[in-house]
């Protein structure tokens, strides 16, 4: 695990050249440290090479794959590919925020488990308690104190938000093939199992404008087939709550650049646009079927994924009567599945699955927003241009 926002203690031999060899499994990998701005320096120590050699994960990244590499990156970020070659695999994403504590969470982290899914990430509001033991608690009750989970600042975590991190460095650091640059969680880009995503703090803590820079930046630094933009806050177009517009659009339209899929909680229910492909506009440039979106260059889709076990708020039909762009939407007190309303079940709580490289094809994703009792609220498919 590299993490480049680890405190200088963490630290027992800092790199100085640009690019460190290492071996994992029968593949020589090359890790390569960016021509980057002072903090953005990369850390390693020798955990991390000795992480190279276990054998969980070598059968994911072919050889002749990891022995592409290519020089440092002049914009100072890392290139994907250049440390963990991406893979064709299936790997399934389990993504859900605003937690809680107790049984309700736990029920989440259940469906986690049970899921299989190879790795989380946390769009912010862990346990609303500020409280990071009782939710290093929850978590590890289920899942243990290893599992890859990968966070985003809320609201709810700022008081403790040194804490939280540290913790989630601490669970990263046993995760190999993990890797983060930047600021855990605030202003970071992390890649795992071929994975790109970015971990924005952007209108929770910070410079707005400096968020938009870094986002920009990061993406168009990656080159790994999927990416995501993950934050806590969205707009009031973009959730089916009364939540204000605390975003903007200028993130949204750095990531619709990219086709990268963005992800956010914060309003407490579930809400997924269609493809997307003018994001300010009027209608946001929807188009197609609201169970086929399309990510690439230019189109993208958002979710919102808050039904972590803190609450679940119901639908404000009045503010999002005329909206032309949901593909699905779950509330306490409305279900409309892919532009069909329905009736809705009672579960209160559910988790945003995706899985890429479907069928071991890397242009092919599906998603499914399950709830704990096994409601299948959200099923689409995603075709990567
Ligand atoms: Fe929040």
């Amino acid at each position: 695990m590299i993490l480049a926002c680890d405190p200088a203690e963490d630290v027992t031999e800092p790199i100085d050249d640009t690019i460190v060899e290492g071996v994992e499994g029968s593949a020589a990998v090359t890790r390569v440290k960016a021509a980057s701005p002072a903090d953005e320096q990369y850390e390693f120590d020798e955990d991390d090479l000795a992480a190279w050699a276990r054998p969980e994960e070598p059968s994911d990244f072919p050889e002749e794959e990891a022995a592409k590499t290519v020089g440092p990156d002049p914009t100072g970020f890392l290139k994907v590919g250049t440390i963990m070659p991406s893979s064709n695999k299936e790997v399934l994403v389990a993504m859900v925020g605003d937690m809680g504590a107790g049984s309700n969470p736990k029920s989440v982290y259940k469906l986690i488990l049970e899921e299989k899914a190879a790795f989380a990430i946390i769009p912010g509001d862990f346990d609303y308690k500020d409280s990071p033991s009782t939710f290093e608690k929850d978590i590890n009750a289920v899942l243990g104190d290893a599992y890859p989970l990968f966070p985003a600042i809320g609201n709810h975590d700022k008081s403790k938000w040194k804490d939280y991190q540290a913790n989630f460095k601490k669970r990263l650091a046993k995760v190999p093939g993990a890797v983060c640059t930047g600021d855990l969680g605030v202003e970071s880009a992390c890649t795992y199992r071929g994975i790109h995503f970015v971990l924005s703090g952007i209108a929770t803590t910070g410079s707005k404008a400096k968020h938009e820079e870094y986002l920009a930046k990061a993406l168009a630094a990656d080159a790994s087939p999927w990416s995501l933009c993950v934050w806590h806050k969205n707009q009031t177009d973009f959730q089916a709550g009364d939540k204000p517009s605390d975003i903007g659009w200028k993130a949204f339209q750095h990531c619709q650049k990219d086709g990268s899929i963005v992800v956010m909680a914060h309003e407490h229910s579930y809400a997924r646009t269609k493809t997307l492909t003018d994001i300010g506009s009027k209608d946001h440039g929807a188009t197609g079927l609201p169970d086929l979106l399309e990510v690439g260059p230019g189109s993208t889709f958002s979710v919102v994924t808050g039904l972590g076990g803190k609450s679940i708020r119901g639908w404000e039909e009045k503010l999002h009567k005329s909206d032309t762009w949901w593909g699905t939407l779950y509330a306490s007190d409305y279900w409309r599945k892919n532009g069909v309303e329905m009736k809705k079940p009672s579960s209160d709580q559910g988790v945003l699955f995706i899985r890429f490289n479907v069928g071991n094809d890397p242009s092919a994703a599906e998603g499914y927003f399950k709830s704990v009792d096994g409601d299948m609220i959200d099923e689409f498919d995603i075709v990567r241009k």
